[in-house]
């Protein structure tokens, strides 16, 4: 008998393809209305939510903050935890909502995450990541992913990054992105912790070299399409850009579709990818929110543009007042095309 395709691994497969570039998950920034903006821009690079812990999903009931729009896949879960039962639990809730992978952060060097062991400190524990893998992928039928750095305090990493590869790929992780700097737990803040510790991108390549069957993306300090391009002709198999595409959306992911997967397609203006948020935006507003929840993400779009100074301060400034409605972006969209 003719085998049939398996559609939930073809669904895996899509993921993966889309995994050549990802946005990174990045706590306050990343949240649904910003994934879809990056969505009107990109058709094909994986998004990540902000990370979720554990917890706040199976003991705080906060599935609310789980919900999204159908335009946004293919979309990923960040988990943050480190209790086997209670991360098994969540992906599950993550599945059911819809989601298309469920990560482990094994990166984040936050106090809050560090009390409640886990993010970073994880690197430390390979045994206990592979138990929470295993369970996860009991749990869920979506592909678990883990996201990590190459080390954290006095780990060497050419010893600490193999050995925590090794354990999460016996546990049946398939794919992992890997932040090219250790994480300082103790002296450095958070946002030091993703600049001070030099990137090593060399070790990361050596990885791909070392696990060739499992799925490296590399993550840190990239800020181009050029870079990432550079980064995937050295064998690679993906890309997370954080800051960058945050700051810079357009520059980042308009031309991603045709660059980093080949698809004929011009990229769209970012006039046009704000005309395709206003239906979004409007329908926001009807629902209470407020226009800035959805414009703050949206500063960057003209980075570098003429009028791109005038878009920023006029969001920043009137998109939190009261009633402010899409009167501003267009009176934004104004400044643009008078500066043009
Ligand atoms: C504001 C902010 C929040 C972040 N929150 C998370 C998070 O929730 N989970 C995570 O794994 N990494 C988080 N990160 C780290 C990013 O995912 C990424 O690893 C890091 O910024 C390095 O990539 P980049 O140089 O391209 O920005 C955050 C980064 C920033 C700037």
């Amino acid at each position: 008998m003719a085998e049939r395709p398996n559609p939930r691994k073809q669904g895996k497969s899509d993921v993966a393809r889309a995994a050549r570039l990802s946005v990174a998950p990045m706590m306050d920034w990343t949240d649904r209305h910003c994934r879809y903006l990056h969505r009107q821009l990109s058709s094909q690079t994986l998004l990540y939510s902000e990370m979720v812990t554990a917890p706040a999903l199976v003991r705080g009931g906060a599935v609310h903050l789980l919900a999204f729009s159908a335009q946004e896949h293919p979309v990923a879960l960040q988990l943050g935890g480190s209790d086997v039962d209670e991360l098994a639990q969540a992906a599950r809730l993550g599945e059911q909502a819809g989601y298309d992978q469920i990560d482990l952060n094994c990166g984040c060097p936050s106090d809050r995450v560090q009390s409640g062991a886990f993010g970073a400190v994880l690197m430390q524990s390979p045994g206990l990541v592979a138990d929470c893998v295993a369970a996860m992928r009991e749990a869920v039928n979506v592909e678990v992913t883990v996201k990590c750095r190459i080390g954290v305090d006095e780990q060497e990493p050419r010893e600490a990054l193999p050995a925590f590869l090794e354990a999460i790929s016996n546990a049946g992780c398939g794919r992992v992105v890997i932040h090219a700097r250790k994480a300082w737990l103790k002296g450095l803040s958070p946002k030091e912790n993703r600049d001070v510790p030099p990137l090593d991108y060399a070790l990361v390549t050596e990885m791909k070299r070392d696990f060739p069957d499992l799925h490296i993306s590399i993550n840190g300090g990239i800020a181009s399409l050029d870079a990432a391009q550079a980064l995937l002709a050295q064998g690679l198999d993906g890309v997370m850009i954080g800051r960058s595409a945050y700051h810079q959306p357009w520059d980042i992911l308009a031309d991603a579709d045709r660059r980093i997967f080949g698809l004929e397609r011009a990229p769209i203006s970012p006039e046009t990818a704000v005309r395709r948020m206003l239906p979004y935006i409007e329908n926001h507003l009807t629902q209470g929110g407020r226009l800035n929840q959805v414009t703050r993400h949206m500063l960057g779009l003209f980075a570098g543009r003429p009028g791109a100074r005038s878009w920023r301060r006029l969001l920043s400034e009137e998109a939190s007042r009261d009633g402010a409605g899409l009167e501003t972006i267009e009176r934004g969209l104004a400044f643009i095309s008078e500066a043009a």
